[in-house]
């Protein structure tokens, strides 16, 4: 096959929802439709157990599960999907981000009952910074839910993007009949099922047999339904939704296996294939012939057996060849890769190539920092991996002065692999951490002692959150900077970053400052 048609047919998207929507569980059904695995229930889930939250250790050890379905690929109809795995713990959120600059599109699931939730909010506001397309899927139609019409005015207000429902159902909860699928012009029946895969029927939604299948109320709703559907929402409209500015909407049961094979059929159609990407230097667009790169995301492995990490690659464009040169751009050597590994189904096994849109994990020993560049040799740097405002914020002290040196060397490894974010007091010239979660400062301290031999303490500051500030107007910054001296940090990359003890406080600043720009990721 050429290179061509190689790319063209891979989709490389991530699942997100908020914890419990359903995401495994749809995951492990578009598995199965894939012939990836035979049973349900083969998925471990990545969710992060109710009830061992306080217990990282634990959470950890899952972590390490997910390694093997952190990008799960699969054959389905002559495409080749990559579904990248996003963590479910609301801690490890910038992980989240992380993976969703290495995707090309996005199913949001969505529970039926509970609506649009703070995780999904937060994530599709990440997809709009970079106009991702998304599909969205309501799930658990099998139990009451919401009504059909206000979860769309929901979707559409709280993710503020407009919508436009490809399927649509009949019914909820005990009396859930099933979809009318608008896109394929059919009806779904419902049977519920967790094993096996629903028949489509195809019925003429205006001939008696839509009453034969489900009964003389449901069969006038609908019709009245999809009337009114025609009369208030878009028409699908491919660019539209490619551009990330209209999400087709499914509704299904991801347990009972119902809606799931017309998301897939519908998805692999219209879903893109790896999209042109944005280096500092120029576009990289998919289907040149070099091979580029970038790190999107660093596992370590928790077991101090085999301590070793991967570097989660994902292929820009061309080819990337087993053992063959390439240029790791900060570092401006070349390296080869003896033995890179694909994520196929759950299998994580040796491959000799990979194209765009793959991702490749690479075995890494500290040579990877989040966001690295690989190439054929050019001199590229691809952007687009912002951090954002960390919500908790500690100084991290050195607990054992004999060990300054492994503190410092842990730091900056742990930060690298992007587990949190270092913030340099400009005025006293204090470390500062800064984390989506508790979590995060425990397994901190965890890593730096099993890893590096270095004991760290904890000292509380109470930030709102952290700023990175820019201004046009020079002398304006330089006040800034002085009256809130004590507040002003660097980050990892020596830009100005004020830490805001509040929101008021917050608030007053981009009063009283008004040629300032205050931004809360540090890409802008
Ligand atoms: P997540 O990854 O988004 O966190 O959600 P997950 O798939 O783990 O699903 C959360 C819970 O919702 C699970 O139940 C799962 O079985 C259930 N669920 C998923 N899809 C449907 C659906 O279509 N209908 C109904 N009724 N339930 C659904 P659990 O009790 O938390 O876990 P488990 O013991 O069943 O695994």
């Amino acid at each position: 096959m050429s290179l061509e048609s190689e790319i063209k047919r891979r989709r490389t998207f991530a699942i997100i929802s908020h914890p419990d929507a359903g995401k495994t569980t749809l995951t492990e059904k578009l598995l199965l439709f894939g012939g990836a695995i035979h049973v349900a229930g083969a998925v471990k889930s990545n969710k992060i157990k109710k009830t061992a939250t306080s217990d990282w250790m634990e959470i950890e050890k899952q972590r390490g599960i997910s390694v093997a379905t952190s990008v799960m690929g699969f054959e389905y109809e002559g495409y080749k999907i990559n579904i990248l795995d996003t963590p479910g713990h609301q801690d490890f959120a910038e992980d989240t981000y992380r993976t969703l600059t290495a995707v090309d599109s996005v199913i949001i699931v969505v529970d039926a009952a509970k609506g649009v939730e703070a995780q999904t909010r937060k994530l599709m506001n990440v997809c709009r910074m970079r106009n991702t397309p998304v599909i969205v899927f309501v799930n658990k139609l099998d139990r009451e839910g919401r009504d059909p019409f206000d979860l769309m005015d929901e979707l559409e207000a709280e993710l503020g993007i407009a919508v436009c429902p490809l399927s649509w159902p009949i019914n909820m909860g005990q009396h859930f009949k099933g979809v009318y699928n608008v896109y394929g012009h059919n009806l779904q029946l419902f049977t519920p099922n967790k094993q096996t895969i629903s028949q489509a029927v195809d019925v003429d939604i205006r001939s008696a047999a839509l009453e034969q299948h489900v009964g003389d109320a449901d069969a006038a709703k609908l019709r009245d339904d999809l009337e009114i559907i025609e009369g208030v929402y878009p028409a699908f409209e491919h660019a539209r939704y490619l551009d990330g500015q209209l999400a087709p909407i499914f509704f299904g049961s991801a347990l009972n296996n119902f809606g799931v094979k017309e998301l897939l059929d519908c998805f692999v159609q219209v879903a893109p294939s790896p999209r042109p990407v944005q280096a500092v230097e120029r576009v990289v667009d998919p289907y040149e012939e070099a091979f580029t790169g970038f790190v999107f995301k660093i596992h370590a492995n928790m077991d101090p057996n085999h301590r070793s990490c991967i570097a989660f690659v994902k292929v820009c464009s061309g080819r990337f060849e087993r053992n063959v040169n390439y240029r790791h751009v900060r570092h401006g050597k070349m390296m080869r890769f003896s033995s890179p590994t694909a994520f196929m189904a759950q299998k994580k096994e040796t491959v000799d190539e990979a194209y765009a849109g793959d991702i490749v994990g690479l075995p890494d020993t500290g040579t990877f920092k989040i966001g690295d560049t690989l190439t054929a040799g050019e001199q590229l740097h691809f952007k687009g991996l912002p951090s954002f405002s960390p919500e908790m914020f500690k100084y991290i002290e050195n607990a054992d002065p004999m060990k300054t040196k492994q503190l410092e060397k842990g730091i900056a490894q742990l930060m690298d692999e992007g587990v949190a974010q270092l913030f340099i007091n400009q005025f006293n010239g204090r470390k500062i951490i800064g984390t989506v979660g508790q979590l995060q400062f425990e397994v901190i301290q965890y890593r730096l002692l099993h890893e590096y031999g270095a004991q760290c303490r904890w000292e509380p500051l109470s930030l709102h959150k952290a700023c990175w500030i820019e201004s046009d107007n020079e002398a304006e910054l330089e006040a800034f900077k002085k009256r809130k001296a004590q507040y002003m940090a660097h980050d990892r990359d020596g830009r100005d970053v004020f830490l805001a003890d509040s929101a008021y406080v917050l608030q007053m600043a981009q009063q009283d400052f008004k040629d300032i720009r205050f931004h809360f990721t540090s890409e802008f």
